[in-house]
C-alpha cells in the first residue's frame, strides 16, 4: 500500500493561499479496523469557502486547526471495507479533506453519501449539481428569492458553479434572467448555452450602464455571490420590495470585505436580505436532488467543469477561484 499524501494546513493566509499555507506530508495508509472502511480520493471540490476554514475567525463550522488536513470535499472509492454498509467499489462523497485516501470511521460515516449508479450523471456531478453548487442554487433561489414569472433576477459570479446554476433555475422559473461575470467568453457560455437573458463583464468600463440597459424593468432579485462594488451596483437598481439572497462575498474572503457604499438602499427599497448556509436545509437535500437531477435528464440543466490535476495543485486551484479563472465547478482529480 503506498502512503497517503495529504495538505495540511501549517499557516493561516492573510490574502491568497501562498505556499507556506498547505504542506505537502505522507503518512501511512491507516489500517482499516472493524467497523471502518477506506477509500481512495478520485475528485476534491475545490470552493470559496475553503479560505474562510483556512481563517481563524467566527464562522458556521470550526476553523481548520494548524496541523490538521485540510478541510474539503470530495468524492472517494471504497477500497477496502470492514463495514456493512461499504463494500469494495462503492463511491461516496463528503468531506474528504484534500488528501489521497480516507478512512471512514463510524463516526464519520453519517457525513459520507453512497453514490447511486445513475446513466446520466458523473461522479463530479455529485460535487456540483447534485453537491453544494445545486444545492445552494437551489435552495437559495426557491426559498429564499422566491421567484415570480416575469421578474428580473441578477446573478453575479454567473459563470461559476453556483451561478450558473443559479441563473438556468431562473429561467426554468420564467425569470428574466441576468448574469454578471468577469470575462466576454463567460458572458457568452451562459448567454449562448445555459440561456441567460443577457450576461455583463464588470470588468468592462461601462458595465453599470449595461447592467441598466439590460435590467431595464429593475432588478427583483439579487442572487449574491460577490458583494462589494457589484452588489452595490445591483442595490442601486433593486425594485421596491425586491429580495436579496445573501449567498457569498468572494470579493472579500481574500482582502478586505469592500463593504457597501450605501447600505441605505435596503431601507430606501425596502428589501428583504437574507444570509443563508446551504447546511441550514439538509434534511431537505433529497427532494432537491430528485430535482435537480431531473431537470439535468431533461436537458434544462446544464454544467461545465475545470478541472486540474493532481493533489499539489490543490493550492493555486482555491486561489484560481479568486482570480476568476475557472468556469463552471472547480474541481482537482487525484
Ligand atoms: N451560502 C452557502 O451555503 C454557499 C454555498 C456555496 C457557495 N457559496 C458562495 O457562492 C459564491 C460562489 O461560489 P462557487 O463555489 O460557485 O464558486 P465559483 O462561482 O465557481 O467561483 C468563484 C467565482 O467568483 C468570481 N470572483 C472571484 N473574486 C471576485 C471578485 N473580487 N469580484 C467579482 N467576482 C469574483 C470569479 O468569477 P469571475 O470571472 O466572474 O470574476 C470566480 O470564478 C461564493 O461567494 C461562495 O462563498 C455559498
Amino acid at each position: 500500500m503506498p502512503n497517503n499524501r495529504q495538505l495540511k494546513l501549517v499557516n493561516r493566509p492573510t490574502g491568497l493561499v501562498t505556499p507556506d499555507v498547505l504542506q505537502l506530508s505522507e503518512s501511512p495508509v491507516p489500517a482499516v479496523a472493524d467497523g471502518q472502511a477506506l477509500a481512495r480520493v478520485k475528485y476534491l471540490s475545490i470552493d470559496p469557502t475553503m479560505r474562510i476554514w483556512m481563517a481563524d475567525i467566527p464562522q458556521y463550522m470550526p476553523p481548520v486547526q494548524l496541523g490538521e488536513v485540510m478541510r474539503s470535499f470530495g468524492v472517494a472509492e471504497i477500497i477496502e471495507s470492514r463495514h456493512p454498509d461499504y463494500k469494495k467499489g462503492d463511491k461516496v462523497s463528503g468531506l474528504t479533506g484534500l488528501q489521497e485516501y480516507v478512512l471512514i470511521t463510524g463516526e464519520e460515516k453519517r457525513s459520507f453519501q453512497k453514490l447511486p449508479s445513475i446513466p446520466f450523471l458523473s461522479d463530479t456531478n455529485f460535487l456540483n449539481l447534485l453537491g453544494i453548487n445545486g444545492l445552494t442554487a437551489y435552495f437559495g433561489l426557491l426559498e429564499i428569492g422566491k421567484p415570480q414569472s416575469g421578474e428580473t433576477l441578477v446573478v453575479s459570479a454567473a459563470a461559476g458553479a453556483t451561478g450558473s446554476i443559479v441563473g438556468q433555475l431562473g429561467k426554468i422559473q420564467g425569470c428574466r434572467v441576468v448574469g454578471i461575470a468577469g470575462s466576454d467568453d463567460k458572458c457568452k457560455w451562459i448567454k449562448d448555452d445555459l440561456g441567460f437573458d443577457a450576461a455583463i463583464n464588470y470588468k468592462h468600463p461601462n458595465w453599470k450602464d449595461q447592467l441598466a440597459a439590460a435590467t431595464p424593468k429593475g432588478i427583483d432579485i439579487d442572487f449574491e455571490n460577490v458583494g462589494g462594488e457589484v452588489m452595490q451596483a445591483v442595490l442601486d437598481r433593486m425594485n421596491l420590495h425586491g429580495r436579496v439572497v445573501l449567498c457569498g462575498l468572494i470579493s472579500g474572503y481574500t482582502k478586505q470585505d469592500p463593504g457597501l457604499a450605501s447600505f441605505g438602499q435596503v431601507l430606501i427599497k425596502r428589501l428583504r436580505v437574507e444570509g443563508f448556509i446551504i447546511l441550514d436545509y439538509v434534511s431537505r437535500f433529497m427532494e432537491a436532488g430528485q430535482k435537480l437531477g431531473m431537470w439535468k435528464m431533461t436537458g434544462k440543466l446544464k454544467t461545465q467543469e475545470t478541472i486540474v490535476k493532481g493533489l499539489e495543485k490543490a493550492p493555486e486551484a482555491i486561489n484560481m477561484l479568486f482570480r476568476g479563472e475557472n468556469t463552471g465547478k472547480l474541481i482537482v482529480e487525484l
